[in-house]
């Protein structure tokens, strides 16, 4: 079965890789023909309504069968990819704004019962079903605002038991269909439980834990909390060289409260991607960059902490290549992208195109598609993900932070009205 979009808008493709205007944009008038759940081709959409026949006599072409589906100019933009999500915990930790409006840091509340912590007990007395029923409704939330694609942490179990729970969980909503497809990660390394030392947990996680999401193949990535009160930079070593050693990716928090040395041992080691990073070293970006760390920028964590915004004008100044992504956790409740995007777009004077980037072609690179063809990109061959955007200008898509900008998606090749 073929869908034949025409008369599109401008289209961002991102087709060559590289993010210039000039290489990544389709002017108005094209069309693209979805085959099942790849893009098939992309040409004019004059092209196309002669060689299907759309305004005339029927072809041969015309006995397949195929629907036709007039954009009316609407600009198109890729699938939108969240290279950085906790998505499945249980509970509410709202009351904390006003603890922290009273002047109580994270580690105090940490301290006082709040936290990670407080996560961690509401998600391992939740049932399975209802994991799985908030884990559907935030990918179906997600999907509205565009995402086609999430990475997904685990992190609010920290026993063997409950950690892998969470992943089979993780991997049950990623069978399901018409939802973001999921990248699953193993954080164990989250926190550490209350019930035992920093050196206890480190070891049971390197003996027991790690191996067993290993031996299980649930994740394909390890992410470890590296910021001083949670994981050491020694400690998040000795776990990401095992997690290497056992075939898993490697990704890491870092640098979120003060510079604590991960971006360092993110370069040293060359990590996937560095996350947060809001306190790393200039010198220690440079290197980050030659070592081909990603930079995860988490705008929505410094909205809901109030904290203020990267300077993203010498990032980009540096040519210092980042992503944007939700870091959606009890703490930051949102999953939009574009508001994501229009964060650094509005806030932190950002081009348009570049954090459209953030949330597609770069985000692709620190997470495949499962399939593992080509997405982020609106390519020939790769996969049928992509955003019908509200109007007729792509940037709509990073200057509409409430409302889904996007009257539409196409995910794994089927239209999905918003
Ligand atoms: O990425 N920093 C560590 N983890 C999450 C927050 C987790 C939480 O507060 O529950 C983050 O921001
Ligand atoms: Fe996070």
């Amino acid at each position: 079965m073929r869908t034949i979009y025409i008369n599109a808008g401008p289209m961002v493709h991102f087709g060559s890789g590289n993010t210039g205007i000039e290489d990544s944009l389709h002017g108005v008038g094209m069309g693209i023909v979805v085959n099942g759940e790849v893009v098939e081709c992309i040409k004019s959409s004059d092209e196309l309504t002669a060689e299907w026949s759309l305004d005339g006599p029927p072809t041969n072409h015309q006995q397949e069968e195929h629907a036709v589906f007039d954009l009316r100019g609407q600009a198109i933009v890729p699938g939108l990819i969240d290279g950085h999500t906790h998505l499945l915990w249980a509970g509410d930790r709202s009351r904390e704004v006003s603890w922290r409006r009273e002047g109580k840091s994270y580690a105090e509340i940490s301290a006082l019962g709040g936290g990670i912590q407080h996560t961690v007990n509401q998600t391992r007395v939740a049932s399975d079903d209802l994991l799985v029923q908030l884990g559907y409704q935030r990918l179906r939330e997600a999907l509205r605002t565009g995402t086609t694609h999430m990475e997904a942490k685990s992190g609010y179990g920290l026993t063997t038991e409950s950690e892998l729970r969470l992943l089979e969980l993780t991997e049950r909503l990623n069978r399901i269909a018409h939802v973001p497809s999921i990248d699953s990660t193993w954080m164990g390394a989250h926190d550490v439980p209350n019930d035992t030392t920093p050196n206890a947990y480190v070891e049971s996680l390197m003996s027991d834990q790690l191996p067993a999401v290993i031996e299980q193949g649930l994740a394909r990535s390890a992410d470890v909390f590296c910021e001083p009160g949670w994981f050491t930079v020694e400690q998040s070593e000795d776990i990401l060289v095992a997690a290497r050693k056992g075939g898993l990716d490697l990704r890491m928090h870092v640098d979120e409260f003060t510079d604590g040395g991960g971006g360092e041992l993110a370069a040293s080691l060359r990590v996937s991607t560095a996350d947060h990073a809001y306190h790393t070293p200039m010198d220690t970006r440079l290197r980050m960059s030659e070592a081909s760390v990603n930079t995860g920028f988490l705008p929505g964590t410094p909205y809901a902490m109030g904290d203020p915004w990267p300077d993203m004008s010498t990032i980009i100044d540096h040519n210092i290549g980042f992503t944007l992504a939700s870091d959606f956790n009890p703490n930051c409740r949102t999953l939009s992208l574009p508001f994501m995007a229009s964060l650094m777009v509005q806030r932190c004077s950002v081009h348009p195109l570049e954090a459209l980037a953030a949330i597609t072609v770069n985000a692709a690179n620190v997470s495949p598609h499962p399939s593992g063809i080509s997405h982020g990109r609106i390519v020939e061959g790769g996969a049928a993900n992509f955003n019908i955007v509200d109007g007729p200008h792509w940037e709509a898509a990073t200057l509409r932070p409430t409302a889904t900008p996007f009257s539409g998606t196409v995910l794994n090749g089927r239209y999905i009205s918003h």
